[in-house]
């Protein structure tokens, strides 16, 4: 579209500022309004489409792609504030500039909480709207590249897999490692939350003949019992109610590489019969299937309870216990070597500074005899998470660590000396950050669940909740 030359404010400069890459949804019920907006925007932006409801804007929306829109408030029918509460509630991720006539906080307010990016006041010029839009683009751009960043960060995090330490529990593990790799059989991991078992499976596939196949983790802890069996061993069309297709399952993803049953004292006792004998007979039957799909791929299975106990109150069946531990790994806890934190520390700050776009971080003499002092019931984990944090601060921070045993209050140089104060108020902030969600709680501190909740219940606070 053409902008008019005699508006001041649109006159053509010779390079229009601009946003080819964006598509952009106007909605007002003021003719005047929509066709002022086209106007400015149309020459600056790959798309302008004008819509004169909610209704209109949400008709064009279901079959287009929108980067921004910019929505009056006072619509006929659908309020803009309600309807971009129910965009949001879609999951529509794109920028929104609500633009209103009647000013007041409140409504301000109320539009920032539905979503809205900015908020603008009629009447206002072309250089306000521009300068919306621009930094909306600006955001939009932020976010992306930090997408793209975050991800590369996790790539970065798989592919280092070999362990690190020099401690003799270590360089046992890692020949145990080397021996297990090659050969094909099923490994059991156990050790506590946080010790490095998922590492270990990663490892052991990288080293195995399957190392180009897939890594295939399954949480059995996240799957729901009544569809594991079918997210396993997948399903054949009209197994059961709804499988209106075949499906494959997760075994069949692994195929020629690991797969790794994660939790898995957590598998339904239905469905232990069926995984034993698919490791035993080495072929899997899809759910409702008539026919065999033989395997040809490594089962690495972890837990961080121990499984003989397991047995024992009658959670998990000895025989698939016993196939399982043909080959059995311990991890062992943080607090048994030590004498490895400093080379962990090291490793974590060389991994994450770049990453995190930060300068590494120097340790002085006290704070490493602290960190070498505490027990570190999150192991390896909780170590990370630490340094990560204290990457991000520029300062090792011990807000979130537990009280070692040796007593709560250590006072060295340069560290908070009432960690107990520190700690709890830190585990609260984290709770109310997750609206209470233990089990998110749990994984943003690096401990277990249970750690948690025995920690609130320490204090008198009720343990209930997600
Ligand atoms: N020896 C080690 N060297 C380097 N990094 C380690 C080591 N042990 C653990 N880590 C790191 O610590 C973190 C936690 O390890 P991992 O996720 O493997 O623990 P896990 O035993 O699977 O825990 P959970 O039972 O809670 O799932 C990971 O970032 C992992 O890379
Ligand atoms: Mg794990």
């Amino acid at each position: 579209m053409n902008h008019s030359p005699t508006d001041p404010d649109t006159l053509p400069q010779r390079t229009l500022e601009g946003w080819p890459d964006w598509s952009v949804l106007v909605v007002d019920d003021e003719q005047g309004m929509l066709n002022f907006l086209v106007k400015t925007l149309a020459p600056r932006c790959h798309f302008v489409m004008s819509a004169s409801s909610a209704e209109e804007g949400a008709q064009w929306l279901a079959g287009h792609h929108a980067d921004l829109i910019i929505l009056d408030i006072s619509l006929p029918g659908t309020s803009g504030v309600a309807w971009l509460k129910e965009l949001r509630e879609q999951g529509f991720t794109g920028e929104v500039i609500l633009i209103t006539a009647f000013a007041d906080l409140e409504t301000a307010i109320e539009a920032l909480r539905a979503g809205a990016s900015d908020f603008i006041l009629k009447p206002f010029r072309v250089p306000q709207i521009l300068n919306a839009v621009k930094q909306c683009h600006e955001r939009t751009r932020l976010r992306r590249e930090n997408f793209v960043l975050k991800r590369a960060v996790t790539r970065e995090a798989r592919r280092s897999t070999s362990l690190v330490g020099a401690s003799s529990a270590i360089q046992d593990l890692r020949q145990s490692i080397e021996r297990v790799a090659a050969v094909s059989s099923t490994v059991l991991l156990q050790g506590e939350s946080g010790t490095g078992k998922e590492l270990v499976a990663r490892e052991l596939h990288a080293r195995s003949v399957r190392a180009s196949g897939p890594f295939v983790p399954v949480n059995c802890a996240a799957v729901s019992p009544e569809l594991i069996e079918s997210e396993l061993f997948g399903h054949a069309k009209g197994a059961f109610t709804g499988a209106t297709r075949a499906r494959d399952g997760l075994f069949h993803y692994a195929q020629g590489g690991t797969l790794f049953l994660d939790e898995i004292a957590e598998l339904p006792l239905s469905i232990q019969a069926t995984l034993l004998r698919a490791i035993e007979d080495h072929q899997i039957r899809p759910v409702g299937s008539q026919q065999l799909v033989p395997l040809k791929l490594r089962v690495i299975a972890a837990t961080n309870r121990q499984l003989s106990e397991e047995v024992a109150a009658g959670r998990f069946r000895q025989d698939l216990f016993f196939r399982l531990r043909v080959v059995d790994l311990q991890l062992p806890p943080l607090r048994e070597h030590k004498a490895d934190i400093p080379a962990l520390v090291g490793h974590f700050i060389e991994q994450m500074a770049p990453a995190l776009g930060v300068e590494p971080l120097s340790i002085s003499d006290e704070e490493m005899a602290f960190l070498l002092q505490y027990d570190w019931p999150g192991n390896v984990r909780e170590l990370r998470n630490l340094i990560e944090r204290s990457l991000i601060l520029g300062a090792i921070n011990v807000s979130a660590l537990y009280p070692a045993q040796t007593g709560g209050q250590k006072d060295i140089a340069g560290l908070p000396t009432d960690l107990q104060t520190l700690e709890k108020r830190h585990i609260l902030s984290v709770l109310e950050s997750v609206q209470g969600d233990k089990t998110r709680a749990a994984q943003l501190l690096g401990v277990s669940r249970r750690t948690l909740e025995r920690r609130v219940a320490e204090w008198g606070f009720s343990a209930t909740g997600r």
